[in-house]
């Protein structure tokens, strides 16, 4: 069994404009006072370009939204995995569905990622996806159905079926792949039934990102647990 402890919230913050500038170090903040007044794990995930800041200011787990499978040397505009170690991010989102990478490509993120024990969290639009992915070994899964991304329905009331799922078939390949769930979560109620079908956590955006009290809100989410 791994001991491998999942992040209950990972809060992408994506490049929406309210974490522009110094507010993304102040939203990974309050993510960071919430997550210490409750003892309840939150990753964030702020656009790249002030990941190091964040990375360096906070103490909570600091992911980067995306990974490219490059080492070090030639390229341009790219985000590699030595990179992110080297500036205390803890880990990655990767094959998110608004930055799609073929399977190979996948694969040889989580490779390069696991070699320099960086958290993964591949994302899946499908259980099939979810269940190909689990192959490659990622500590984490995150199963989003690209419909209801950024919507006010989450995917635990508009399709419960597919977290279910994905539990099931991801832990058929690897049992100590955590399945996360996301797409329009944004309350305790949808976290709660996250994990009552057998999510390990949720990955969520304009729930906290776009809200007026991100604070309140993440307290919200966190209530049942
Ligand atoms: O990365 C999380 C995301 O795709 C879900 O977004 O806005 O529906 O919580 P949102």
């Amino acid at each position: 069994m791994s001991e491998f402890r999942p992040p209950t919230i990972i809060v992408n913050f994506k490049v929406y404009a309210e974490v522009e500038g110094t507010r993304s170090l102040t939203l990974a903040k309050t993510c960071q006072k919430v997550s210490k007044e409750s003892g309840v794990e939150i990753a964030v995930c702020p656009p790249v370009i002030g990941l190091a800041l964040v990375a360096h200011t906070l103490d909570i787990p600091v992911y980067s939204q995306n990974v490219d499978p490059l080492k070090p040397g030639s390229g341009t505009g790219y985000v590699t995995p030595s990179m992110l170690h080297s500036t205390d991010v803890k880990g990655t989102l990767v094959n998110h569905s608004e930055h799609r990478q073929p399977a190979e490509q996948v694969k040889t993120c989580i490779d390069m990622c696991k070699y320099l024990s960086l958290d993964v969290c591949a994302c899946a639009e499908s259980v099939d996806k979810a269940k190909e992915l689990a192959a490659f070994g990622p500590q984490m899964i995150a199963v989003e159905p690209p419909e209801l991304i950024g919507g006010d329905i989450s995917v635990t009331t508009a399709n419960p079926r597919i977290v279910s799922d994905t539990v099931d078939a991801v832990h058929s390949v690897d049992k100590d792949v955590a399945v996360l769930c996301g797409a329009g979560v944004k309350t305790g109620e949808d976290v709660k039934t996250a994990l009552d079908l057998g999510a390990r956590g949720v990955l969520l955006a304009s729930g906290v990102v776009k809200s007026r009290d991100p604070e309140a809100v993440l307290r919200d989410l966190i209530r049942y647990i």
